[in-house]
């Protein structure tokens, strides 16, 4: 595929936008009625987090937002990417809403706006109300009908002035690291509570996205992220196609099946058979999680390498996902996963931008005309002030350039990619590796919650400035 011509120049509508989610940057976790949610409970059980660190405090955000917005303003950013904590709006799960709670995003909102950055609101970033986890969490169905009543409380409160909505994000981390492999809250290593899960969450982001129409104006927009994966298989023996295939249903398919196709992958059913029956999937529900959708949303930070391997699982395992003696692929013990060659991040993730076109391809094919956006993409560096204060980050530029250009790429081959969305705009609470992974293009010292620009931040200021890479 030839590369598109220098300058790499965006179209002038294209979003040039970070993301955060509200456990990882919040803070303020007992203020305003605000109760705690799986991830409270979790960071706060012994060993579950690095260093046994919380987001009691975490960027303070809460009480910083106003700052936090200018810089944004500052780094020229055009959209913004942040969630709303569950249980600081219903503090139980159910039930009306603390309007205290709603008030912090409303504020965070029109700051927003009044700096002319675009919101664009996430309900789910994975912290369930602890309430609800304690009367079954997304194993239940009921789970899925909080959601949908929280949905319509948010969507009825910002939805006049917040027009991009995003439903659930990575429901995949929800189900399978929260409740299969366990290194996610709430930490459960159930192989079949996982597989229910995901159904609930698909109907959860059914219903929620219907309540969310019921309670806006029409022309705002709603969305869900994914972080489908991108598999691929070791060598084109069919076993280890096959073996891809497994991984990709149970990634991307087990999700973007049903929601956009309203259907489960066909050999969903039997490839679990041995870990669950389905019957918690009822008549109806697949309708109900097949909406039309306005946009689709996706996380991009690697590929996923798989061969097929002996059924005892004896096969090397590396799938970048934290190592757990649970699985968080349910019913699989005959895939082996394998480190893609490559330069890595300090996730150990390798950088392959390729991967990122190919998503974007992909998803071009299977939803034509659906409008796509790159809701996370970004990497952790092990990032350090110099004698001089400033922050360096020469490999996260090169991160973004190689993503950018793939982003570019996709938008040449006719892919209508609206926005893209850098993980993240500053160093936060990175979850069970707690603060020592920094996705930030803002440094922030912990110790002072001073934030310094990177490198990279300002080199993307200059490609939002100007629709155009930076060499
Ligand atoms: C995906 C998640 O949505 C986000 O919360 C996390 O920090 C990044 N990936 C990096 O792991």
């Amino acid at each position: 595929m030839p590369e598109p011509e220098s300058p790499v120049t965006f179209p002038p509508a294209f979003l040039w936008g970070a993301a955060t989610s509200a456990y990882q940057i919040e803070g303020a976790v007992r203020e305003d009625g605000r109760t705690p949610s799986i991830w409270d409970t979790f960071s706060h059980t012994p060993g579950k987090t690095a260093g046994g660190e919380t987001g009691d405090i975490a960027n303070d955000h809460y009480h910083r937002y106003r700052d936090d917005v200018a810089m944004m303003a500052d780094l020229g950013l055009t959209a913004y990417r942040f969630s709303v904590s569950w249980s600081r709006v219903q503090p139980t799960g159910r039930g009306p809403a603390v309007q205290r709670g709603l008030d912090f995003y409303r504020r965070l909102v029109d700051e927003l706006l009044s700096h002319g950055i675009k919101p664009a609101l996430t309900l789910y970033h994975w912290d369930l109300p602890q309430e609800l986890e304690d009367a079954g969490g997304w194993p239940e169905r009921e789970t899925a009908l909080r959601f949908a009543e929280y949905a319509g409380i948010v969507g009825e409160a910002l939805g006049d002035r917040v027009e991009q909505w995003i439903t659930l994000n990575e429901p995949w981390c929800s189900a399978f690291l929260g409740y299969g492999s366990g290194v996610h809250a709430p930490g459960r290593t159930d192989p079949e509570a996982s597989l229910r899960a995901a159904h609930h969450l698909n109907l959860a982001h059914g219903l929620g996205t219907t309540a969310l129409r019921a309670a806006m104006p029409a022309r705002n927009s709603i969305a869900v992220s994914l972080n489908s994966a991108v598999v691929r298989p070791l060598t084109q023996d069919p076993a280890d196609v096959a073996a891809a295939r497994r991984i990709d249903d149970l990634a991307s398919g087990i999700f973007h099946g049903p929601m956009l196709h309203g259907a489960y992958p066909e050999t969903l059913f039997a490839a679990t058979a041995a870990v669950t029956d389905w019957s918690y999937v009822q008549d109806g529900d697949l309708a109900l999680i097949k909406q039309p959708l306005d946009a689709l949303g996706l996380n991009y930070y690697t590929p996923t390498l798989v061969s097929a391997a002996p059924a005892d699982g004896s096969g090397p395992r590396a799938d970048g996902h934290g190592s757990s003696e649970s699985s968080p692929w349910p019913g699989v013990n005959d895939v082996a996963f394998h480190q893609t060659p490559g330069e890595r991040t300090e996730m150990g993730w390798t950088i392959d931008p390729t991967g990122l076109q190919d998503l974007l391809m992909r998803y071009a094919r299977e939803v034509p005309g659906l409008p796509l956006y790159i809701t996370e993409n970004g990497a952790a560096y092990d990032d350090k002030p110099d004698p001089d204060g400033r922050v360096h980050d020469p490999e996260r530029i090169a991160y973004l350039h190689g993503h950018l250009r793939a982003v570019r790429r996709a938008i040449a081959d006719g892919t209508d990619v609206r926005g893209y969305y850098l993980w993240s705009l500053m160093d936060n609470f990175e979850w069970a590796y707690g603060y020592d992974k920094r996705f930030g293009a803002v440094y922030v010292d912990y110790a002072t919650q001073a934030r310094t620009p990177k490198s990279s931040a300002l080199w993307y200021r200059e490609a939002a400035r100007n629709g155009e890479l930076p060499p």
